[in-house]
């Protein structure tokens, strides 16, 4: 159960805390693995530490011309693919009456715009090998954030969204799905003061942060045994909030 072996996998933001707990969590399943992200120093790290196996793909999925390069490249070098994990995002802290349109526009393009266009890239690949697509959302998309994240938020309910809309559209080949973590230990939650994060603890019933190895087991499972799952959003949360 659980293996990917003979499988080949496109990470976006493969270089970050949670896109890195997934590269290395497939590759330990036999998956090879086309590791994306704007960050080359950090893919081409990744990359050497996970063997042949995996390559490093510098590529910024802002623009759907970078999915599409992303997508190309992975599959010019391993003539297939089978998981796609949209997981590049960033969370800039910016209070609602002080966020530009310039903030917008950037947030909804990295978040939002590179999960449509990367599904839309990998799909045709997706469709002959019955692949799976499995998107980063959030609690934000749930709930809305607690500090600071509107537009942030907005992307991560976008995908859920987005996510059982495609899924209709790609089956019954490609099943689409999401996970969306709650507070992880990670540099993304750690911004906050000691205090908040306290008080952050007490409202999640299992009364600790997640660790980046359980959002990526909720991946694994979803690109691997989940075969009757499609349109759907796994929460990740502690029981932060439960649906
Ligand atoms: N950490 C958390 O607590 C948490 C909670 C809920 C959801 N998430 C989501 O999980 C995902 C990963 O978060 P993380 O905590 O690992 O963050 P991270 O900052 O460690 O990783 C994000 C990665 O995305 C890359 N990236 C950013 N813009 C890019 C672009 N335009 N093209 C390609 N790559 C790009 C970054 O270089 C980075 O390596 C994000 O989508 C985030 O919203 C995280």
């Amino acid at each position: 159960m659980f293996r990917l072996d003979g499988k080949v996998a496109l990470i976006t933001g493969a270089a970050g805390e949670i896109g890195s707990a997934v590269a290395r969590l497939f590759r330990s399943q036999g998956a090879s693995l086309a590791l994306v992200d704007v960050n080359q120093q950090g893919v081409l790290a990744l990359a050497e530490e996970l063997s042949e196996a995996a390559m490093a793909c510098q590529a910024d999925v802002s623009t759907a011309g970078g999915c599409r390069r992303a997508v190309d490249a992975a599959v010019e070098r391993f003539q297939r693919l089978d998981v796609l994990v949209n997981n590049a995002g960033i969370c800039p802290r910016i209070p609602f009456l002080k966020s530009t349109e310039e903030d917008w526009d950037r947030i909804v393009a990295v978040n939002q715009k590179s999960m449509y266009f990367c599904s839309q890239a990998a799909a045709p690949h997706l469709r002959r090998t019955k692949g799976r697509i499995i998107s980063v959302a959030s609690y934000a998309g749930r709930a809305g954030a607690a500090a600071n994240a509107s537009i942030y938020s907005g992307t991560k309910g976008a995908i859920i969204a987005m996510t059982k809309a495609i899924a209709r559209e790609l089956a019954p080949d490609v099943t689409v799905n999401a996970v969306a973590p709650g507070a992880i230990d990670s540099a993304m939650v750690n911004v906050l003061a000691p205090d908040r994060l306290q008080a952050l603890l007490q409202t999640i019933p299992l009364q600790r942060l997640g660790t980046v190895d359980e959002v990526a087991k909720a991946i694994l499972f979803l690109a691997t045994e989940g075969s009757y799952m499609t349109g759907a959003t796994i929460d990740a949360n502690g029981g932060w909030m439960m649906l």
